[in-house]
C-alpha cells in the first residue's frame, strides 16, 4: 500500500491530486449511476427544476405565439395540449401499462424504474428541484437538460447559444446529439433497455425516424431568425444522421455482454421480429443479398444499416459499398460465434461512426430525392425488402426526403402532389405489419420513382 510519507513532494502532490480525482469520481458516480455517459448523462448533469419553472405567462407559458419575439413563447401550452410527452406519466397509469407491468411482476408501473426511465423525466433523486414532479411526464428538461445553471441567465439580452450550452442546456438543434437523445427512449440504449421480455408482455414495438418524429408535435418553427441563431435545418440530413446514429446504437447494445445477451440467447429485441413471428405455412423465404443468409436463420434487425447505406450512396458511394460488405460480414459472423459477431459489429460500428461528421456536413440538395428513391427501388428489385423492418424504414425515408424538399420549396406544386400520393401508397403497403407483402411494397416504391422522374 502507498503511504503519503513514503513518497517525495512531487509524488505527494500527484497522490493527493489522484485522491481528489478518485473522490470526485466516486461522488459523481453516486449521483449519476451507470448511465453517466452519453446524452442521458448530459441531460442529468444539473438539477431539474420541472416544467412549472418554465411555464409562467411571461416566459414559455403564453397562450398564443408571440408576435415580437424570435421564440414562440407558447411552448409550454403547445407541449401540454398537443405533445404525447406531456401525457406519458398518465399512460403508465392506464390499463395497458398495468397489464404489461403485472405480466413482468413489476407492480405499479408508475413506480417501476424501468418504465419511468423512458416514460417520464427521471433524474436521480439528488438532481430534482422543489417544483419537480414525475407526474409532469417527459418535461422540458428531459430534452433541454437540467436548467439549474441556465434558468436565470438564458434570457439575458446578449446571451449566445454557446453560453447556454456551456451551462448544461442540451444541443437539441444538432442532429447527432438530438438523435442520441431521442433514441435513448425511442429505441433504448444499454442503460435503458426495452427487452424482448417487455415486448412479450405486450409493449408496442418501438420504431423511430429522426426527421419524421422531430416534426410530429413541434413547439418550434424554422424561420430566418432561427437559421441566423442556430444554422440551417435540413430534413434529409436529419433523416441521414438518424439512420447512422440508430445503427451505432444497435451495434453498441449487441456488443454489450450484459445487455445484448440473456442466458443462452442473444437479446431477441435486436433481431428482425418477423424472422420468428410469422406463420409456418407461409413458404415466404427467399434470398436477401444484403445478408447472404440461407433459410431458417434468425436475422439481426439491420434496417438502419440498410438505410444508412442509402445515405452513403448519396454522400460517398465507395463508403456505401464498404458498408454493404461490413453488414454482410456481420450477418455471416452470427452463424459462427459470439466472438466473431462482436468483432464484426465493432468494426462496423467504427465504420458508421467515422462517416457521421461527413454526412452531417454534406449538402443534401434536391437531387437527393431522385437518388434516394432510385437506390431504394434498386434494393427492392433484388429482394432486399423481404423483412418488414427495412420496408418500414424505407417508407419513412421516402416520406422524409419528399417532405424535406417540399418544405424547402424545391418541388413544383404538381410534382409535390404526385410525390405525396406516391408516398401515401408506399405507407399503405407497410401499414399492417402482420399482413406485409413485399411485392405490393415493391410496386408502390416503383410508382413513387415514376412520380419522382
Ligand atoms: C425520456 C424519454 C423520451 C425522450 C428523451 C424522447 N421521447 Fe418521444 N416519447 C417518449 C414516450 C414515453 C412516448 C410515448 C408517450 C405516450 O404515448 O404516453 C413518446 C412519444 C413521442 C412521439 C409520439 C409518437 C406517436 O406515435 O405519436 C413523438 C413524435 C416523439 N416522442 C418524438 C421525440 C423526439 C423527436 C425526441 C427527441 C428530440 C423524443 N421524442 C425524445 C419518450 C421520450
Ligand atoms: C426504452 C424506453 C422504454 C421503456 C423501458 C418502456 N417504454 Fe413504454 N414506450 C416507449 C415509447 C418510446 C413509446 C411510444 C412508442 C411510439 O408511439 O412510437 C412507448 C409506449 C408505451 C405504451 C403505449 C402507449 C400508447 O399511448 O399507445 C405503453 C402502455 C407503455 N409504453 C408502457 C410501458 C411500461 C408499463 C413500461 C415498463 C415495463 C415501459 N413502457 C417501458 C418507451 C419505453
Ligand atoms: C421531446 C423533447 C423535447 C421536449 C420534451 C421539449 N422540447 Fe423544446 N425543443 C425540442 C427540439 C427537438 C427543439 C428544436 C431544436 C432546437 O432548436 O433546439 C426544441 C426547441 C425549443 C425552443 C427553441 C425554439 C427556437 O426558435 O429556437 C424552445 C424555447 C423550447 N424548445 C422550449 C421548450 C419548453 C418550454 C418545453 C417544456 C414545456 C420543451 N421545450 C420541451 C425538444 C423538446
Ligand atoms: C428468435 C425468435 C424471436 C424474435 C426475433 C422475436 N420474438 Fe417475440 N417471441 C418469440 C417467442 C419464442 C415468444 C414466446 C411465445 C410464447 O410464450 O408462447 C415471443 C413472444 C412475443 C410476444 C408475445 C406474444 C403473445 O402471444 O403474448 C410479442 C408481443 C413479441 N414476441 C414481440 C416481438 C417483437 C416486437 C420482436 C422484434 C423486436 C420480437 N418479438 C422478436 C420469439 C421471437
Amino acid at each position: 500500500m502507498v503511504r503519503t510519507q513514503d513518497i517525495g513532494p512531487l509524488q505527494d502532490f500527484q497522490y493527493r491530486a489522484f485522491r481528489r480525482w478518485l473522490l470526485a469520481t466516486i461522488l459523481a458516480l453516486q449521483t449519476l449511476p451507470l448511465w453517466a455517459a452519453g446524452a442521458v448523462g448530459e441531460v442529468f448533469a444539473h438539477k431539474h427544476l420541472g416544467p412549472a419553472s418554465c411555464a409562467s405567462s411571461v416566459c414559455h407559458g403564453a397562450n398564443q405565439r408571440a408576435a415580437s419575439s424570435p421564440i414562440l413563447l407558447n411552448e409550454f401550452s403547445v407541449w401540454q395540449q398537443t405533445d404525447p410527452h406531456a401525457k406519458s406519466w398518465a399512460t403508465l397509469g392506464n390499463a395497458d401499462a398495468k397489464a404489461i407491468a403485472s405480466k413482468l411482476g413489476l407492480g405499479d408501473p408508475q413506480q417501476a424504474q424501468i418504465c419511468l426511465d423512458c416514460h417520464v423525466d427521471n433524474p436521480p433523486e439528488g438532481q430534482r428541484g422543489d417544483k419537480f414532479l414525475l407526474a409532469d411526464g417527459v418535461g422540458c428538461e428531459a430534452c433541454h437538460g437540467g436548467a439549474e445553471k441556465w434558468i436565470a441567465s438564458h434570457t439575458e439580452a446578449k446571451r449566445k447559444r454557446a453560453d447556454n450550452l456551456a451551462e448544461g442546456m442540451y444541443p437539441t438543434d444538432q442532429p447527432v446529439a438530438r438523435a442520441k437523445l431521442c433514441l435513448s427512449c425511442h429505441i433504448g440504449t444499454r442503460d435503458r433497455m426495452i427487452t424482448h421480455k417487455i415486448m412479450g408482455a405486450g409493449h408496442p414495438r418501438l420504431s423511430f425516424e429522426l426527421d419524421t418524429f422531430t416534426w410530429l408535435n413541434p413547439h418550434y418553427e424554422i424561420d430566418q431568425d432561427y437559421v441566423d441563431r442556430k444554422g440551417e435545418f435540413n430534413g434529409a440530413r436529419d433523416w441521414a444522421i438518424g439512420q447512422g446514429v440508430s445503427a451505432v446504437n444497435l451495434l453498441d447494445i449487441l456488443t454489450d455482454e450484459s445487455k445484448g445477451w440473456t442466458g443462452i440467447f442473444p437479446e431477441l429485441v435486436l433481431f428482425d421480429c418477423h424472422a420468428c413471428h410469422r406463420p409456418m405455412s407461409g413458404r415466404q423465404w427467399g434470398p436477401r443479398p444484403g445478408t447472404g443468409l440461407g433459410p431458417g436463420v434468425v436475422r439481426l434487425n439491420d434496417a438502419n444499416l440498410v438505410m444508412f447505406r442509402h445515405v452513403l450512396g448519396v454522400v460517398d458511394p465507395q463508403a456505401a459499398a464498404d458498408l454493404l460488405a461490413g453488414t454482410r460480414a456481420l450477418h455471416q459472423a452470427t452463424l459462427v460465434s459470439r466472438e466473431r459477431t462482436f468483432a464484426a459489429a465493432n468494426a462496423l460500428k467504427a465504420k458508421v461512426e467515422a462517416q457521421l461528421d461527413k454526412v452531417a456536413a454534406h449538402e443534401f440538395g434536391p437531387e437527393t430525392l431522385g437518388q434516394v428513391i432510385g437506390s431504394l427501388v434498386k434494393d427492392a428489385e433484388r429482394g432486399e425488402f423481404r423483412d418488414f423492418g427495412s420496408a418500414e424504414q424505407a417508407a419513412l425515408a421516402a416520406q422524409s426526403v419528399v417532405v424535406a424538399f417540399e418544405t424547402a420549396k424545391q418541388l413544383g406544386d404538381a410534382d409535390a402532389a404526385g410525390l405525396r400520393a406516391g408516398v401515401d401508397r408506399v405507407y399503405a403497403a407497410v401499414e399492417k405489419e402482420d399482413a406485409y407483402s413485399m411485392s405490393r411494397f415493391v410496386e408502390a416504391l416503383k410508382a413513387l420513382r415514376a412520380a419522382a422522374n
